[in-house]
C-alpha cells in the first residue's frame, strides 16, 4: 500500500510513524508513507493556503488551488482521497478493514475553519471523522486512520500480535487479560484462567466480553448478538 499525506505540518508525522508497528511495516515494504507539504503547491510569495470565506464569518478556509494541484500530482488509478473532518462518516473498524483493500490512500489534512466545498465535490474525497469532537486539524485524525489500517495489512502483525480476538474483531469489547504474578496487591487472577481447561476459559472470556460490552458500550451489544445469530442461521 502507498499512503500520501498532504499537510501543512509534515514534521508532526515523523515521530509517530518512526516507532513500533508502523515503522516495522514501512521497513518490511508493506507500506510506503510519504508526507507532502501543501505549501509546495502554492505560487505566491507568502505560500498561502487559506483565505477568507465568501459571505463572511469567522476564521479562514483552505483554498482549493494548492489542494487540487497536490492531489493531481499524486493521484493514481487506484487511489482514494480521504479528507479527515468532524463532518464525515464515523471511522470504525469496518472502515479500517475496507481501506486495507485500497492500493493508494491520499490524506488531505485540513486546518483552519474548514475547506472550500469544491475540494469535496471536485476530488470525490471520502470525508472521515474519527469521533464526535473537534480537533484543531486533520493531522491527528489521519494518524489514527493510518495506524488502524496499516496494522491490518497482511504481514504487519505477527501471529502472536494478530488482532483475531481483540476488541471489535467480533463487535464485542475485549475480555480481561492477566499475566504474572498470580496475585498482585491482593488482586488475584481468576481461577478459571489457571485451570488449563480451554473450553471453560473460552466460555468465561466470551461471557466477560459480553458483560463488559453491555456495561461500557450498550450500543454495540444488539448488533453484535444479531450478527452472531445471523451467522449461526
Ligand atoms: N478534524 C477535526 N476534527 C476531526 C475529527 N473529529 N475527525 C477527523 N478529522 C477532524
Amino acid at each position: 500500500m502507498r499512503i500520501d499525506i498532504i499537510t501543512i505540518f509534515p514534521q508532526v508525522f515523523f515521530g509517530p510513524f518512526a516507532e513500533s508497528v508502523i515503522a516495522r511495516a514501512v521497513k518490511k515494504n508493506i507500506v510506503e508513507i510519504n508526507t507532502v507539504n501543501l505549501r509546495d503547491f502554492t505560487h505566491d510569495k507568502h505560500r498561502s493556503v487559506d483565505d477568507k470565506p465568501y459571505g463572511g464569518g469567522p476564521g479562514m478556509l483552505m483554498k482549493p488551488e494548492p489542494i487540487f494541484e497536490a492531489v493531481e500530482s499524486l493521484r493514481t488509478a487506484g487511489s482514494c482521497v480521504i479528507l479527515p473532518g468532524p463532518g464525515g462518516e464515523v471511522f470504525t473498524q469496518k472502515t479500517a478493514r475496507e481501506l486495507t483493500k485500497v492500493n493508494h490512500l491520499i490524506f488531505l489534512c485540513g486546518h483552519y475553519e474548514g475547506i472550500d466545498e469544491r475540494v469535496r465535490e471536485g476530488l470525490a474525497a471520502r470525508e472521515i471523522s474519527i469521533g464526535d469532537y473537534v480537533l484543531t486539524n486533520g493531522n491527528l485524525a489521519a494518524m489514527v486512520v493510518v495506524d488502524a489500517v496499516v496494522r491490518l495489512l497482511p504481514g504487519v502483525l505477527g501471529s502472536e500480535e494478530s488482532g483475531v480476538t481483540e476488541s471489535f474483531s467480533e463487535d464485542l469489547l475485549e475480555y480481561p487479560q492477566y499475566t504474572r504474578p498470580e496475585v498482585f496487591r491482593g488482586m488475584k487472577v481468576p481461577d478459571v484462567l489457571l485451570s488449563g481447561n480451554h473450553g471453560e476459559i473460552e466460555i468465561w472470556r466470551r461471557k466477560q466480553a459480553v458483560e463488559k460490552t453491555k456495561k461500557v458500550r450498550p450500543d454495540l451489544i444488539r448488533p453484535a448478538i444479531k450478527k452472531k445469530t445471523e451467522e449461526r442461521d
